[in-house]
């Protein structure tokens, strides 16, 4: 099917086998999602940074792209994801809007861009959607963040909410930490997943919760839940694609490794530096003649 005039985007097929929650090549949007919710069927999402993995994630056919300020930990060498900036999310968040034609792509808003305000979140969100070409933000919070929620929606910009272990808070919550055990914090924790949804969201990732309050919570909303260490019974997955490729030595438990990205990384290099020292490289196949 051929692209709508508001999406620019270029066209590609997705590659055979591949399966998405929408049966063509066109862009995945909201109410995608909730129809993949109401099948029944698994939504995936993965983290993406830049040009070149969001390509390779779009033709994989994976339904979702977060630009998450998690780039502040794997990709700019901070340790937490606190000092990321709204210019560092708009220039990844064009990067991977521009390198695809099929994935619904989500930016977050990075802290200090959306707390002190509906306002201030409003502004953010524009700026996101006007500098990107994304589908929708996303931030963290419940009731704390409902007010800001609501005034992006009602501005006709999608938000994807972020519960459980939200890592902007990550002084606050004592460091990643499972969130939602015991009676009360599974109920605080329900109570802000109601809000979220009231609040207008259309969907919510939900962090490192237990597998049973992800599927408590799951069941009563109507929005599609992402989980990322929160259990199966979940609308759909996310994980941060260097964790999912294993890029770096360490993973955490919730993440599986469907490669050894680093190691391969690692080697391609030192067969590079290894071949230019002994000769090996160039030879004439990789020369210019007069
Ligand atoms: O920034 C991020 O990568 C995220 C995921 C952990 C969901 O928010």
């Amino acid at each position: 099917m051929a692209n709508t005039s508001q999406d620019p985007s270029p066209q590609t097929d997705p590659p055979a086998g591949v399966r998405s929650v929408t049966s063509d090549a066109r862009r995945v949007r909201v109410h995608h999602l909730r129809q993949a919710r109401e099948r029944g069927e698994k939504i995936t999402m993965l983290t993406a940074y830049d040009a070149p993995t969001a390509a390779l994630f779009d033709a994989a056919g994976i339904d979702m792209l977060l630009v998450g300020d998690s780039i502040g930990n794997t990709m700019l060498g901070h340790a937490t994801t606190l000092p990321v900036t709204l210019d560092d999310m708009v220039r990844a968040g064009r990067a991977v809007a521009s390198a695809t034609s099929h994935a619904f792509v989500v930016v977050d808003l990075p802290f200090g861009s959306y707390e002190a305000g509906p306002e201030q979140a409003l502004a953010s969100a524009v700026r996101v959607m006007k500098e990107t070409g994304a589908s929708a933000v996303k931030l963290e919070g419940g009731r704390r963040s409902a007010a800001q929620i609501q005034a992006i929606t009602a501005a006709g910009i999608p938000v994807v909410g972020h519960l459980g272990y939200t890592p902007q808070a990550e002084n606050a919550l004592g460091g990643p930490r499972v969130q939602g055990r015991g009676d009360d914090a599974a109920e605080e924790l329900s109570q802000d997943a109601l809000s979220v949804q009231e609040a207008g969201a259309v969907g919510v990732v939900l962090e490192m919760v237990p597998v049973e309050v992800a599927a408590r919570i799951t069941e009563f909303l109507q929005i599609p839940t992402i989980g990322i260490g929160a259990g199966p019974h979940v609308d759909g997955q996310v994980l941060v694609w260097t964790d999912m490729a294993g890029m770096t030595d360490w993973s955490p438990r919730f993440a599986r490794r469907y490669a050894e990205l680093g190691r391969a990384l690692q080697q391609a290099a030192a067969d590079f530096a290894g071949e230019v020292r002994s000769g090996a490289f160039p030879t004439t196949e990789h020369s210019f003649g007069q």
